[in-house]
């Protein structure tokens, strides 16, 4: 089973290709979190957990879902990270989250793919997301091969003493961004509902015919990405730094039917 939580679709995008190479079903966590579902999976697969990297870690509430979770069936799990920028940290931290929950660990790898973090970089045209994905594809059809063949994933070996690190940034991050990167929305809100759709917290409500958050935000940045006429921003930052939406990788397999 392929566990995936997302922000801007990234994640999403290979979980989806992972499930397909894998022959197995993907389950969406940002669902669960957002219909207050208890996990408690079954699957004869292995498992393998896609998120994104938030400050070096998966999102604490990721980490929170994991821990809590029921893993019933197979033992073995995978962790796979989408990530704005090649990092080697990390792969202690997932092996001790394996062990906690008594599984054994299948490795853990990192995927670069388009940074969806507004504030510290330039959104690409449609185009070139769309040809980013080209690279990643490959690497993704590779780690499904590892992972069928029972191989595995990790490619940084050595990453054990970082276990602490980034397991503590990822705490703090996850208790503090929400506070401090304020989702802020103005006047061009039509109140289309869109982000309060996708947020996987129900972190905004439509007041008045427009969007406005409450206080549990976990910055994965989906609605001021999602949002159509760009109302929402952060950090007085991101007005002019374009918007970005992974591909949904069926709609992109078929309109490049023909290169893959
Ligand atoms: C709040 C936040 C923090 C991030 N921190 C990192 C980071 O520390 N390192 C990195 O490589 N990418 C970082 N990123 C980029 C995402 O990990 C990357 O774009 C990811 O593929 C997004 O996946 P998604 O579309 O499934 O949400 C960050 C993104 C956000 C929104
Ligand atoms: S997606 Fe944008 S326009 Fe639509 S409700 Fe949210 S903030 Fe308003
Ligand atoms: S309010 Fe926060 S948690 Fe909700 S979609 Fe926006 S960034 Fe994500």
């Amino acid at each position: 089973m392929v566990v995936y939580f997302t922000g801007t679709g990234n994640s999403k995008f290979a979980a989806d290709v992972l499930a397909e190479k894998l022959e197995d079903e993907c389950f969406s966590l940002n669902e669960a979190i957002k219909n207050s579902r208890s996990l408690k999976l079954q699957s004869e697969k292995p498992y393998v957990i896609v998120a994104p990297i938030h400050a070096g870690c998966y999102p604490l509430i990721v980490v929170k879902n994991i821990k809590n979770a029921e893993f019933g069936g197979n033992k073995r799990v995978y962790f796979v990270s989408t990530m704005g920028a090649p990092s080697k940290m990390g792969g202690g931290f997932y092996e001790k989250l394996a062990l906690s929950k008594g599984l054994d660990f299948g490795g853990y790898c990192g995927v670069v793919m388009q940074n969806n973090f507004l504030p510290g970089d330039t959104m690409p045209e449609k185009t070139k997301a769309d040809e980013m994905l080209f690279d990643v594809f490959p690497e993704l059809e590779k780690i499904a091969e590892k992972i069928k063949s029972g191989k595995s994933i990790t490619v940084n070996e050595g990453a054990k003493p970082d276990a602490f690190m980034a397991g503590l940034m990822g705490k703090l991050f996850g208790t503090f961004a929400g506070k401090f990167m304020k989702m802020k929305v103005d006047d061009r809100c039509d109140g289309c509902g869109i982000c309060a759709e996708y947020c996987p917290v129900n972190n905004i409500e439509l007041v008045s015919g427009k969007a406005a958050m409450k206080n549990k935000c976990v910055t994965c940045f989906s609605c001021i990405n999602r949002c159509p006429p760009e109302a929402i921003n952060v950090m007085g930052k991101t007005e002019k730094s374009g918007r970005f939406i992974c591909p949904d990788y069926k709609e992109w397999k078929e309109k490049h039917s023909q290169r893959l």
